[in-house]
């Protein structure tokens, strides 16, 4: 009988996590420190097996009821999953382009970007023929300076496209205010920020389109994975076509006819009534996951507020081991109306300090902390950006001592007490030495 065969062997999964995947000991000086990584318990492994055992595969029941969920949760109208954030920066970006909006992007058009941050935030505005702007950012929180986005938007700017770096809102009044005061699109990359508040509303639900990627040091994972939000009905099915082949027909996969008049369409020259399954209206990808993803995804968005309430307590408690030490370092700080979601700490090394980024870096990797840059730095020292076409606003020298002298640690909620009480006593040992040393002129 499978029912029985099925139940016994998911009963056997949990069983295999609890002993594979169950706590392991922290040895400090030993093991490592992540800044970030999957944490799961056996729903998750459970959900996946269970989903491959249906073998359903494409984007399906699972997904449905993720993209749901996921919609919810934000408070978007519509998600849409794909298979990374990154596809969902391009099929977000992509939407925008659609003859079927009533004011598409056109190549040549401006988009108000930063250049301190991840690479596929920029690369869907180039990869459209569009033009990025980019505007220099705040030291402390390293998001876009609203002042320096106005004085951006020129004759043919069309969109402002930017993250909430590391978790931490960007002035999303600021930024609302431009963007309505020139009938822009605003396109959040929203991938490091799930969780978070801006004015008690979640992040996601401000800009035309919002992304999330799920890949391992997100908030949430499915492995590789992201999604689209948008509350608008005409975005949800443009970015669905852009997603699904560039099709003009909305079936979920495996049904046909939700339209009711499949073969009662004429587009275009297209022969009278030609099979609406086959009709493209966009120059499309196929950039959807696969079902047992969306499994994953839904057991991990039951944890959401437990993560988002360790990443809160791991910023606190590292900002309170860093507090003492000011004077050698930046420390972030919350947007004004804003509570973050955490995607990690960001500190940056102040001018004169008796040591570099780099010393820093390496005393906690050689000691099995790990550390991350904010990304990609400055995108345009980046050797992809050479001979693409921009224009900077004011300078970018907050973003050039960014990419010099910024460094992140995890906020993760797989850190444990133990993990932190070592990272502390490190920090304690690195700024007693620094005390010791002169100053840099
Ligand atoms: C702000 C931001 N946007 C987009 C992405 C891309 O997400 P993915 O790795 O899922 O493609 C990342 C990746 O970390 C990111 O930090």
């Amino acid at each position: 009988m499978w029912e029985t065969l099925h139940a016994e062997i998911l009963d056997k999964v949990r069983e295999y996590c609890r002993l594979r995947h169950g706590p392991k000991p922290f040895l400090p000086g030993a093991s490592r420190v992540p800044y970030a990584g999957r944490v799961f318990d056996d729903n998750e492994v459970v959900a996946a097996v269970d989903s491959v055992l249906d073998f359903w595969l494409t984007l399906g029941p699972q997904g449905d009821r993720f993209e749901r969920e996921l919609a919810d949760y934000v408070g978007a109208r519509h998600a849409l999953l794909v298979n990374s954030g990154s596809s969902a920066n391009l099929v977000a970006f992509a939407a925008l382009t659609s003859r079927q909006l009533d004011r598409p992007l056109r190549p040549g058009d401006e988009v108000v970007t930063v250049a301190a941050g991840f690479p596929t935030t920029v690369a869907p505005i180039v990869q459209h023929g569009c033009v990025p702007v980019f505007v220099d950012v705040h030291l402390s929180t390293a998001n876009a300076i609203v002042d320096r986005v106005a004085a951006a938007v020129g004759p043919k700017t069309r969109a402002v496209m930017i993250a909430h770096t590391l978790g931490n809102p960007f002035d999303v009044d600021g930024v609302l205010d431009v963007v309505r005061r020139h009938d822009l699109y605003l396109v959040e990359d929203n991938c490091d920020a799930l969780g978070s508040l801006y004015r008690g509303r979640r992040t996601g639900t401000f800009g035309h389109l919002a992304t999330q990627s799920f890949y391992p040091p997100h908030h949430l994972t499915m492995g590789e994975g992201g999604a689209v939000l948008t509350s608008e009905g005409r975005l949800k099915r443009v970015a669905e076509s852009f997603r699904d082949w560039g099709r003009d027909c909305w079936c979920p996969s495996g049904k046909d006819n939700t339209c009711n008049k499949r073969f009662g369409w004429t587009l275009g020259t297209l022969p009278e009534g030609y099979d609406h399954k086959y009709v493209y209206s966009h120059l499309g990808y196929n950039l959807k996951p696969l079902d047992v993803q969306a499994a994953i995804g839904r057991e991990q968005l039951k944890k959401v507020d437990a993560f988002t309430a360790a990443r809160r307590a791991n910023h606190a408690r590292i900002r309170a081991m860093l507090a003492p030490y000011e004077e050698y370092l930046h420390l972030p700080e919350p947007t004004p109306g804003a509570e973050p979601s955490w995607f990690g700490f960001l500190a940056t090394v102040r001018d004169g300090a008796p040591f570099t980024k780099r010393d820093i870096v390496r005393y906690l990797e050689d000691r099995h902390v790990q550390t991350r840059q904010l990304f990609a730095g400055n995108l345009l020292r980046q050797p992809a950006f050479e001979g693409v076409e921009h224009r900077v606003v004011g300078d970018l020298a907050n973003t050039d001592k960014l990419m010099a002298d910024a460094f992140f640690l995890g906020v993760y909620p797989g850190l444990t007490p133990a993990m932190l009480d070592y990272l502390e006593s490190l920090l304690a040992d690195f700024f007693a030495d620094a005390r010791r040393s002169p100053r840099a002129a």
